[in-house]
């Protein structure tokens, strides 16, 4: 019997021997299914959820994450990829370069659409996005290049366009957790809490 694979977020991207997950109906999905609800699965394989997260408000994100981490069996790794705050930052607001207001008037436009465009909630740095599967239960989460991993059934499973990294860096973070960790350090986690109650309070 195969063991599960779930493509969480799949959108129209779906993946062949894979249980393509959305709260869509793109064709090709296999189950409609709002994974802030939670995910009524067991003794998962793998999980893989490309450009999803930054789509969920962090609370549901970490719920998410943590149900990740429940749904997973103890072997099981989650692959996750997201826009990289960073290459945000680096690329997207640049006022040494503004030669007029023009210039300052789209930075500001486009550093807002990078948060708040195309349905986007939150944005991760590598450091948050580490804390945050800390806190949802990870024990290990490592840096992945694009379409490469350790495991082979996680190699070019990315869809998503390069879009000339070679000259500005990653801009997306690809990460896979595995193990089991207790939580984040005591110092994040008050940060994070603090944060949250903020972002929270609209
Ligand atoms: C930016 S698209 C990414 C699609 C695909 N993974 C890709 O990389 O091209 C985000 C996808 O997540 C799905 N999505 C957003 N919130 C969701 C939720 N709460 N439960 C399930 N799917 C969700 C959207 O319908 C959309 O297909």
């Amino acid at each position: 019997m195969p063991r599960t694979r779930l493509h969480i977020g799949c959108g129209p991207q779906t993946l062949a021997g894979w249980t393509n997950v959305d709260n869509r109906h793109y064709p090709g999905v296999d189950r409609v299914l709002d994974v802030t609800i939670g995910l009524p699965y067991s003794d998962v394989e793998y999980l893989f959820a490309e450009h999803l997260i930054e789509h969920l408000a962090y609370d549901d994100a970490l719920n998410f994450l943590r149900e990740c981490r429940r749904v997973l069996a103890p072997d099981g790794i989650l692959r996750l990829s997201t826009p990289n705050l960073d290459w945000v930052l680096r690329t997207q607001y640049l006022p040494a370069l503004w030669k007029c207001d023009d210039d300052a008037v789209r930075d500001c436009f486009v550093l807002n659409r990078a948060f708040k465009g195309w349905g986007h909630q939150f944005l991760y740095n590598r450091q948050s996005l580490a804390a945050t599967l800390r806190l949802a239960g990870f024990g290990v989460v490592e840096e992945c290049r694009y379409g490469e991993s350790r495991h082979e059934a996680l190699r070019g499973i990315e869809r998503h366009d390069t879009y000339g990294d070679e000259d500005t860096g990653p801009h997306v973070l690809i990460v896979e957790a595995s193990g089991r960790s207790s939580g984040a350090e005591p110092s994040t986690e008050a940060q994070i809490a603090e944060f949250r109650r903020a972002i929270d309070s609209v």
